[in-house]
């Protein structure tokens, strides 16, 4: 009996608050719960309290009166406006704010795949379904799928975003304390879906880096990328006057199009690239390129991207000037 009671008690209602973002969201949360609670209380007080006062048999006065409520009216309706875009505005803030990756932050890459989570450090360490961390630090994870749509999702954190084949996703977080938590799948991806769990393990940034150090890298992702740049002859077309643009500095600056346009060389731009070369031909190119589709998995296709972005020294933020 005292162990089923203690059991009960300890039953975590919430997962633990272990992420900047954890105190923001729960605090619109436990608003929206306040508020729902008040205005339930006041309804079911006054639906008590008339129906005793009026019940049947009671002698009270029953007269109903014709008149304007003008100002009772206005009332009911100003008040809950008020409230309701104060929320609005409060979530909204928020919400944006959890999509708005800091620019500092720490990029880590995720590739979902039936049934696992393949993550890679830039330094090249890999793991499966197990995410390391440093506290304090703002981390940003890049995500993509290697087959069906899947959804990376960190209770402790907050943070829950859908992971698609084909286009890449981000979420961030800042972890505030030491510790592990639950990683899970959050989409139905299948058989074994259910099984696409994990963990995260936040530790000490010292211990993070003795982590990463005594991590399975061979080698740091640029230098991966580099090897495969050299292993399927990309710098045969793509160099100065080649068949192929040139690739470098060409990372998140526009490019003009065959038949009109620009694009943002950005990591969409270049993986579609790299997977249907003929979607998007560079001016004054020949179409070409043959794709790479079934040469290069999503973590491969990652690594060729880190090579080309520190070909351009890396820099994340859009450029005005133009490629010709
Ligand atoms: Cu992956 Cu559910």
């Amino acid at each position: 009996m005292t162990s089923a009671k203690f059991t009960m008690l300890s039953l975590p209602l919430f997962p633990d608050q272990a992420s900047v973002s954890a105190q923001r969201v729960d605090a619109v949360y436990f608003a929206l719960l306040a508020i729902s609670a008040i205005f339930a209380t006041l309804i079911f007080v006054l639906i008590i309290y008339f129906a005793i006062k009026y019940r049947r048999g009671a002698t009270v006065d029953r007269v109903i009166r014709r008149k304007d409520y003008l100002k009772l009216e206005m009332t009911w309706i100003i008040i809950p406006l008020l409230i309701s875009f104060g929320i609005f505005g409060w979530a909204a803030k928020v919400y944006f704010d959890l999509k708005t990756p800091p620019d500092d932050a720490l990029e880590i890459y995720v590739v979902g795949k039936q049934w696992m989570w393949k993550i890679q450090h830039p330094n090249g360490v890999r793991e499966i379904d197990e995410l390391h961390v440093p506290v304090g630090r703002t981390v940003k994870l890049t995500m993509t799928s290697q087959d069906v749509i899947h959804s990376f999702f960190i209770p402790a954190f907050r943070i829950k975003q859908d992971v698609l084949p084909g286009r890449y996703t981000t979420e961030w977080f800042k972890a505030t304390k030491v510790g592990e938590y639950h990683l899970f799948c959050a989409e139905y991806c299948g058989t074994s879906h259910s099984g696409m769990v994990g963990k995260v393990v936040v530790m000490e940034p010292l211990d993070y880096e003795r982590w990463l150090r005594e991590g399975s890298a061979q080698q740091s992702m640029t230098a991966s990328g580099e090897a495969l740049y050299t292993k399927l002859s990309c710098g045969t077309c793509h160099k100065p006057g080649g068949r192929g643009p040139e690739l470098t500095g060409i990372y998140n600056r526009e490019v003009e199009l065959e038949g009109g346009g620009v694009a943002i060389a950005d990591r969409e731009y270049l993986r579609e690239s790299i997977i249907n070369p003929m979607a998007k031909i560079v001016k004054g190119f020949p179409r070409m390129m043959p794709t790479y589709r079934t040469q290069l998995t999503e973590d491969q296709v990652n690594e060729l991207i880190e090579y080309i972005k520190s070909m351009s020294g890396g820099q994340e933020t859009a450029s005005r000037s133009t490629i010709k």
